[in-house]
């Protein structure tokens, strides 16, 4: 609930830019700790939070040098799902250790989906177009979190067999595995990535899509593609690799597909089919 709330204010925040930026907080720097953007809010990693594994969080408190060891080393350290061991950092950590324990995605995809019903409708969902180094282009819709975008598109998770990837959680894990074996072999230092690495990609990448979105399109580097990439080991590493990345797999499937010239035709639009059997009705119905 606490989560929902953040949530909310965040989204209220976003229609002014400014009061924004004063208020987007960084990592570890406030006792807030939550980025304006849902789903990517993170808490503050240094408070002591109660462990509690079914909730998906298995550490009170994750250190500094937690948080620079490479995370590989650290989820293996544990006996638990990585997911979990990085649970107190976030909301979309701990749901996805709660989905992939239950093998029920719907913690994962209700957390984003809530989001996405709000900021992909409306007036403000202009569509505009990125133009990446090796002259594909992608158009989007998303001026909230757009990273989501060129992170699905970059790593090929929107031209997936959506209604197996969301309904057949086998099927999911081999296609995790399957992507997750592709950035081992192609993501320099794959197993020396830090949680820390990963919020420095995240945010600044976050930050350059977001100009571009105001700026209706641009162009995306060949170090941006990449940044992408390392997103997505991080999520496969937060389980040692393989099958971690469960939890974005089907949150691509779940948020839309590409149509013709690569326009990312999205489910909370009715562009295309809902994959998920337990969509709730309503927003806020649970
Ligand atoms: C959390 O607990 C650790 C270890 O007991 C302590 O060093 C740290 O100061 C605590 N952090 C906060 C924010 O209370
Ligand atoms: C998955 O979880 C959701 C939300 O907790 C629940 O409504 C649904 O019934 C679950 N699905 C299955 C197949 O257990
Ligand atoms: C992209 O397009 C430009 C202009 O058509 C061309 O000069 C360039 O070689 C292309 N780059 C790639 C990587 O295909
Ligand atoms: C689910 O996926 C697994 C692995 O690909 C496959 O063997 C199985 O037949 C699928 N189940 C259904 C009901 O399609
Ligand atoms: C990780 O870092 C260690 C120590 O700096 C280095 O020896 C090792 O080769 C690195 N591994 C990868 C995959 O980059």
């Amino acid at each position: 609930m606490v989560l929902r709330w953040l949530f909310l204010v965040g989204l209220g925040l976003a229609e002014d830019e400014d009061v924004v930026s004063s208020q987007s907080c960084h990592f570890l720097q406030t006792g807030l700790g939550f980025r304006k953007h849902y789903p990517f809010e993170r808490e503050d990693a240094e408070a002591n939070i109660t462990v509690d594994k079914e909730k998906g969080i298995c550490l009170g408190h994750l250190s500094q040098q937690d948080l620079s060891t490479p995370i590989a080393e650290l989820s293996e350290a544990y006996g638990e799902d990585g997911w979990c061991v990085y649970g107190a950092l976030g909301g979309w950590i701990r749901e996805c250790a709660v989905s992939r324990r239950t093998h029920n995605l719907s913690n994962f995809l209700d957390l984003f989906w809530t989001g996405y019903v709000y900021f992909l409708n409306g007036p403000q969902a202009t569509p505009y177009t990125l133009t990446l180094f090796d002259n594909r282009t992608l158009t989007i819709r998303d001026h909230s979190f757009p990273l989501d975008d060129l992170y699905c598109f970059v790593n090929g998770w929107y031209s997936l067999d959506r209604a197996a990837i969301v309904g057949n959680f086998s099927y999911l894990e081999e296609a995790s595995e399957k992507a997750c074996k592709h950035l081992e072999e192609t993501v320099p230092g794959y197993f020396n990535i830090s949680f820390n690495d990963f919020a420095r990609e995240s945010d600044a990448d976050e930050l350059l899509l977001e100009t571009l979105a105001r700026e209706g399109g641009g162009f995306i580097s060949e170090d941006v593609v990449k940044g992408m990439r390392l997103h997505a080991a991080t999520k496969c590493l937060f389980r040692g690799g393989g099958r971690g990345a469960v939890c974005d797999l089907a949150n691509c499937a779940e948020r839309g597909r590409l149509g013709p010239n690569n326009e990312v035709l999205y489910t909370v639009r009715g562009e295309c089919e809902s994959v998920w059997a337990d969509r709730p009705a309503l927003v806020g119905s649970r």
